[in-house]
Parts: C-alpha cells; structure tokens; sequence
C-alpha cells in the first residue's frame, strides 16, 4: 500500500474555512511535526510505503493529501477546491502526480478528491456532497465510472458543517463494515450507506474527535487517540486497532486520513 503526504513544515493555521479553525487556536508546528512524523513511521511500521512531497509556506493545508485528489488506477482526478485559500495547492499536486509518472485529469465543479470520494471493499464509490464537492463534480464520475464500465457510485449528502467532507464521518473497512457517524448524513443518504454496509455507529464525543477519520491498511486500522468507543468497537470486530495523537491536526479540522492520499487503492 501507498501513500502520499506531505511535510508539515508550514503547516499552520491562518485562515478559517471550517467550523474547526480558529485564528486564535493556533497549532503549535513542533508538535504537529512530531505527531505527523510519528504516523508516518506507524504506517511504514504496519508495511505501507509513504511518497512524501514538499509544502509551501503560503500553504497551510497542503498536508491533507486526500483533498489532492482521487485515483483510479494510474490517473488523478483532481480535485477544485471550493475555497480560494486551497486553490494554489492544485498546481503543486498535480507537478508531484506528473513527476511522479501519475496521468492527470480535470474535473469540473467543485470536487475535493479522496477527502469526499471514499471506494469500498467492493469498489463501490461512495461520493459526498453538500458542503465541499458538489453533485455536478461528482455527477462526471459518475458518467467516468459508467464508461469505465462497472464502478457503481452512490451519493450521500452531508448535513453538518462540523463533518464537512465525507471522510470525517465515514470510512469503509474491510469485509463490507464501516465506521459511521449518522448525524452527519441526511436521513436518505445514511439509510443509502446501511444498504450497501455494515455501519459501526461512532458516538458523538468519538466522531468530535475524528474516529472516522481512519487509515485502513486490510485488516489493520488507525485512528486518532482520544477514541475509546471506537477503539473498543472495532477490537470487537477483530479489526487490529492503532492509535495516533494527532491533535494540532484536528485544530484545522484534519486527522489520519487526510494527511494521507491513497495512490494504489484502485491500481
Ligand atoms: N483545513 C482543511 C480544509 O478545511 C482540512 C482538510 C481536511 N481534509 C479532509 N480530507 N477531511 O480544507
């Protein structure tokens, strides 16, 4: 398994596009160093491979990878950011996936890659919108994956600003489970997600603290700390838990998974 991320050296936060950036609660840069240095080493401990590219000082939020965009096979479908704040990150990203020997392809409207288009185990794509990417971004993926041939999409809404891209409040595990938090989808959306999974409910407290925010390498998932329920939920499941601070993360409304971007998921 393969990741991309991407250093945290001007990681901070200076703007405000989410409910969990606050100019006055600032992320302390050492601290997040440490924290993302220590994901990086427990991925590369649980066997995954990490590609890391570099930041830029004007760009605080260019280490959550998964908003670079999302891959099928060898090509990135990259994201448009909705803020202008995230805008210049596209052409960095897009410079790594070329020299990175990645193909590159434009989307339109507004789309912001892995972070609201999550595949399941059964290479179902499940595709966020409401807040971040739009119906219209998505709906080309889905005319993409119709061409391609067999990749069913199913749109969810996402109903709380606090949960504003798919990926803190849904992550699909392996073995057709997945971590949910309900109050973030509309009614018709989460009944869309029990349809197709089996949803292991994540409490209020947990999913505040980015429980579904997971890396999942097969069997083997990590969160953030700070998640007992979650933690203890998924033991019983069998999946083999890890946990990881990644608290000034969380202060740009941020944790495991979009500091990474899965680059071989549909390879
Ligand atoms: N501050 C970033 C933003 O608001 C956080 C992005 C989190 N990424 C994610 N995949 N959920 O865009």
């Amino acid at each position: 398994m393969k990741f991309l991320m991407c250093d945290p050296k001007f990681y901070d936060v200076f703007y405000s596009i989410n409910p969990w950036m606050k100019i006055e609660n600032k992320p302390s840069n050492s601290l997040a160093v440490e924290q993302w240095n220590k994901l990086v080493e427990l991925l590369r401990s649980l066997g995954a491979t990490v590609e890391v590219m570099e930041g830029k000082s004007y760009l605080p939020d260019i280490v959550f990878t998964a908003n670079a965009a999302l891959m099928i096979g060898n090509t990135a479908y990259l994201a448009n950011f909705t803020h202008p704040e995230r805008r210049p990150e596209k052409e960095l990203y897009t410079v790594w996936f070329n020299l990175n020997y990645y193909e590159t392809t434009e989307v339109v409207d507004f789309f912001e890659g892995a972070g609201d288009a999550l595949f399941d185990y059964n290479r179902h794509l499940f595709a966020g919108y409401g807040f971040r990417s739009s119906k219209g971004g998505l709906l080309y993926y889905m005319n993409f994956c119709s061409q391609m041939g067999s990749i069913p999409v199913h749109y969810v809404q996402l109903v709380d600003p606090y949960f504003y891209h798919l990926d803190t409040c849904f992550c699909p595990l392996k073995d057709g489970f997945a971590l949910a938090y309900p109050p973030a989808f509309s009614e018709e959306s989460f009944a869309t997600i029990k349809k197709y999974m089996d949803v292991i409910e994540v409490p209020e407290q947990d999913a505040k603290r980015f429980a579904c925010n997971a890396v999942c390498l097969g069997n083997k998932v990590v969160i953030p700390s700070g998640c007992p329920e979650t933690y203890e939920r998924l033991s019983q499941f069998r999946y083999e838990v890890y946990d990881t601070d990644v608290s000034e993360f969380i202060k740009a409304g941020g944790a495991c998974k979009c500091l990474t971007l899965r680059l071989d998921e549909f390879a």
